[in-house]
Parts: C-alpha cells; structure tokens; sequence
C-alpha cells in the first residue's frame, strides 16, 4: 500500500460510499487508493502505485467505476472522490467496461509470453475474461539490440508507464511516445534502436512494464519469475 507521510495526523476528511459501504477518504486521495486501504483492489495496468514516483495519468481504463448521478464511466486511479458521492466498483456496468478493456488489450497480445508474471494475463484471470473474441494488429518487429532490456513491442499496451519510469523517475528522458492513433508507438530517443540510444539499462521502465514489452533481456520468462521468486501483483 501507498504509505502517506501524514497516515498518522491525517483524518479521513471526505466520506463517500463505496460499493454499498460508507468509507473516508484522506484529501486528495483518488477512488482508486482510498478502496485499496479499505480492502478494495480496483484492477489497474497503467497504473503502478508500489513502484515509487509513477503518477496515476488514467489512460488505459481497466480501472473504471460507476459514480451514481454521471453519465460516463471515471478511472479510479485518478478521480477523487467528493462528500456524499456513491462509488460503485463491482456494479454490472463497471465490471462490463473492466472486462471489455481487458479483453481487447489481450486481443492484441502475441501467442508469445515475454514475462510470467503479466499483470494483464494475471488481470484476465481473475475477472474471468475468456479468449478475445476480436483480431489482433500487425506485430512489431523485435528490437533485442540493448545488452540489458529486451524490446517486444508486439505486447505493449501504450500504457506509458515506460516513459513516465524514465523521464519522471530517473531523470533519463530516453523513451518517449510517436505519432498518433494506429501509428502510435513507445520510442526510444529518436526512433533508434533501443541499442543505439542513450538508454542506461537502469531497468526503471522493465520494473514499470505490466506485459514484459520490455522485459530483461536472455532470460526465460520461467526462469525469470522463479529468479524474481515474487507473488502477483494483481493480486496486492
Ligand atoms: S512498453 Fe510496457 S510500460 Fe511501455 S507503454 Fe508499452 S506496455 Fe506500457
Ligand atoms: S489504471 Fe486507471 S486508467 Fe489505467
């Protein structure tokens, strides 16, 4: 869990329902970790609240909840919530949308697994989204040129979490996001091959990665996950 600085001082000064349940909220606090310290884990992909410095942006969706009285479906991860507001996380709709985005971003997957421990394969598993009824896009190449971070963007997700681990947390602005709609992709310095850029190989943007589109580079997703020897992260 995301520890405040302030946890001890700091009075829950929002209340709201959540899922039926009449819960607070510390100030400032999004949906989504006020339901996490009142046992609630909301699924999320673009968001990565344990690895320290990645802010919440909201853009892949997979964490949408239900809010009585609006229209559209909000992120958890970024919406905070206001005095009386009713959340509901679990109600049909909800479920729906979150199994829906999942299933398309697993519509995009390759057959190929580069890491054991995917927080999008652990995501489907347990919302139960059963194999993607839609087609998949052309496949990007593989760019293993980098001794240390191997590169298969065939199973990125555009989460940007990449690129807010480089440039936000380390400082390194090496990877950063092209183009628009179709044609968008994860780049590193101006299109290079990640080999040729100025990556350092610090590994901040592996660590971030929730489908191993960039994964550790010579080493076998199984042997990878006994190496790591760590739990699901979904699951936390
Ligand atoms: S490479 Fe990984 S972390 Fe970067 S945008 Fe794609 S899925 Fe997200
Ligand atoms: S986890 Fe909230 S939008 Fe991605």
């Amino acid at each position: 869990m995301a520890a405040r600085l302030n946890d001890v001082e700091e009075a829950e000064t929002v209340h709201f329902t959540l899922d039926g349940r009449e819960v607070g909220a510390y100030r400032d606090e999004t949906i989504w970790e006020a339901a996490r310290r009142h046992g609630v884990v909301i699924p999320h992909l673009c968001y990565k609240p344990d690895q320290v410095g990645l802010r919440p942006v909201g853009n892949c969706r997979v964490c949408l909840c239900e809010i009585e009285g609006e229209r559209v479906l909000q992120p958890s991860c970024w919406r905070t919530p206001t005095e009386g507001m009713q959340v509901s996380t679990r109600s049909e709709r909800a479920v729906h949308s979150q199994k829906m985005v999942l299933e398309l971003l697993e519509a995009d997957m390759p057959d190929e697994s580069y890491v054991a421990d995917s927080r999008l394969d652990d995501w489907a598993r347990q919302l139960e989204v059963g194999k993607p009824r839609f087609s998949r896009r052309e496949e990007p190449k593989a760019d293993l040129s980098h001794p240390g971070i191997a590169v298969n963007l065939a199973a990125c997700i555009q989460c940007t979490l990449c690129v807010r681990a480089c440039r936000e947390v380390q400082g390194n602005d090496v990877i950063g996001y092209a183009l628009r709609g179709g044609g968008s992709h994860v780049m590193f310095d101006m299109d290079d091959p990640m080999g040729d850029s100025t990556c350092v190989g610090c590994g901040e943007c592996v660590a971030a990665c929730p489908t191993g589109a960039l994964s550790n580079a010579g080493i076998d997703p199984h042997q990878q996950w006994a190496w790591q020897g760590q739990e699901s992260e979904a699951s936390t």
